[in-house]
């Protein structure tokens, strides 16, 4: 067996890729390792949305290449968005580098990697792959481990926000056929699959790149309906991209999670059109609103910038004031970084580093509040806990998830110990909040689950 160590960087799409790289690998003989000293393939799966990703690559390619005077078969890899940005030129530039690839050459990992070690060649290969098949290639089954699974069913970003990358390196919306979709669905279930969370840059605008196909709503009531299926949830959604049919959706399907990934970025209209969001501030108050009609336990959660370039004192304090009034149960707070290539780069960065820092505490001090919020809501609620496995704090207790996405840290009493296992959706008393996530005690299985 030889071995591959994944370095997996981003945001779930290069986390769902490199399990398809991994599958994609299996056939060559190679086995997944943690360890980079024992490696015979090491890949960095990158990400280039914020900071110095090209500066990250080089360093850790530099500290990993030592390791080829000890193992004379190693081979180093660049993959993700960082390989499809800087492609040839990667490879130029770093001798010890022997491999470079974009998103769209995932499928085609195996075909890659045996050239590698069969031709001794070095290749960069990070063209946008025009066959749909070969970009969709390659799927998680045989890889997944857990109750809970990715599946991506589409590629790609046409909104081109001004201050983001990702239209840049994963260039335009493809949607996947949704007999394939489905087909994998029933094939991660098949494997024990309990939950699946599908995948894109902008999920709501499924369908919309090819006549015929079905809405992102008419997808998910597809997918909802998967025999063994018991949750369903999706990432990511533009605010601009919520029609009243996906709303809906919260109303019909009981297996769809009460969760909303809903990135505001600024609570200003002015910042908002700079940024190319295509929503104002009242709309997507007004989406808040008519979620939580429909589902009063709604767990929503966000994205925000700080920092961008012209953003003043007054505008911040709306991003302020939004998270005030929102509340919402998670958020992800980032400090404006600029990405050459995209409109906001022409844009003049004039934010001072320090002043970003300023506010991104002064908005995450009220995001934590939120989320304190929101964990203490659930006390003493019995809530239904999808089992995932052992809990990261390394307690000897199991950790799962709620039906709003909570994850709950779940003591087992003895006499249930040998009824409870990952993949089991389990009653659940929760005790109190932790940090980021709940303190609960089981009280027994659901419908025998
Ligand atoms: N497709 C997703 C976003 C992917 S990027 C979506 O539309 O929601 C994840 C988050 O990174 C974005 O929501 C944004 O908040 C942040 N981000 C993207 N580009 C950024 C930049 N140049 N500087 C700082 N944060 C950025
Ligand atoms: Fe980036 Fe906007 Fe596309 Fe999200 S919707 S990936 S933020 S361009
Ligand atoms: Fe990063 Fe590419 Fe995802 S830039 S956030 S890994 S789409």
């Amino acid at each position: 067996m030889r071995k591959v160590r994944i370095h997996t960087f981003g945001c779930q799409m290069n986390v769902y890729d490199s399990e398809r790289i991994l599958a994609g690998l299996r056939p060559l003989g190679f086995e997944a390792t943690q360890e980079d000293c024992e490696a015979d393939l090491i890949i960095l799966n990158t990400c280039s949305v914020r900071g110095k990703p090209e500066a990250k690559v080089s360093s850790m390619l530099g500290r990993l290449a030592p390791l080829k005077s000890r193992n004379p078969n190693l081979k180093l890899a660049v993959g993700g968005c960082v390989g499809k940005q800087h492609g040839q030129e990667l490879l130029d530039r770093i001798p010890y580098l022997d491999l470079v690839f974009g998103p769209d050459q995932v499928g085609s990992i195996g075909e890659l990697v045996a050239r590698l070690y069969d031709d001794r060649v070095r290749l960069a290969q990070t063209a946008d792959e025009a066959d749909r098949d070969k970009v969709f290639a390659t799927s998680n089954e045989d890889v997944v481990t857990g109750p809970s699974a990715f599946l991506s069913i589409m590629k790609g970003c046409n909104q081109f926000c001004s201050y983001c990358i990702v239209p840049h390196v994963r260039g335009r919306e493809v949607s996947r056929d949704p007999d394939d979709i489905l087909a994998h669905a029933q094939a991660l279930v098949a494997r024990g699959v309990r939950e699946l969370t599908l995948l894109g840059q902008n999920v709501n605008r499924y369908g919309l790149d090819r006549p015929g196909l079905p809405s992102f709503a008419q997808l998910l009531r597809q997918v909802h309906e998967v025999p063994g299926l018991l949750r369903l949830t999706f990432v990511t959604s533009n605010p601009g991209d919520c029609p009243e049919d996906l709303i809906q959706c919260f109303a019909d399907l009981p297996k769809l999670l009460s969760f909303f990934h809903l990135p505001l970025q600024s609570g200003s209209d002015e910042i908002l059109r700079a940024m190319n969001r295509r929503y104002t501030r009242a709309q997507y108050f007004e989406l808040v609103a008519r979620l939580r009609a429909v589902r009063p336990e709604m767990h929503l959660s966000t994205d925000l910038i700080v920092g961008f370039p012209g953003e003043t004192e007054a505008q911040f304090e709306e991003t302020l004031s939004a998270a005030r009034q929102l509340r919402w149960g998670s958020a992800f707070s980032f400090a404006y970084s600029v990405r050459p290539g995209t409109a906001a780069a022409d844009l003049p960065d004039d934010v001072p580093a320090a002043e970003k820092n300023r506010r991104l505490q002064a908005l995450q001090e009220i995001l934590d509040e939120c989320l304190h919020e929101g964990l203490v809501a659930n006390v003493g609620s019995i809530a239904t806990v999808l089992v995932e496995g052992d809990s990261r704090r390394g307690d000897g207790q199991l950790q799962g998830r709620t039906h709003s996405n909570y994850i709950v840290n779940l003591r087992v009493p003895e006499e249930l110990e040998d009824q409870i296992h990952p993949g089991m959706v389990v009653k659940v008393k929760i005790i109190r909040p932790l940090l980021h996530s709940l303190r609960g005690e089981a009280l027994g299985l659901v419908d025998g689950r």
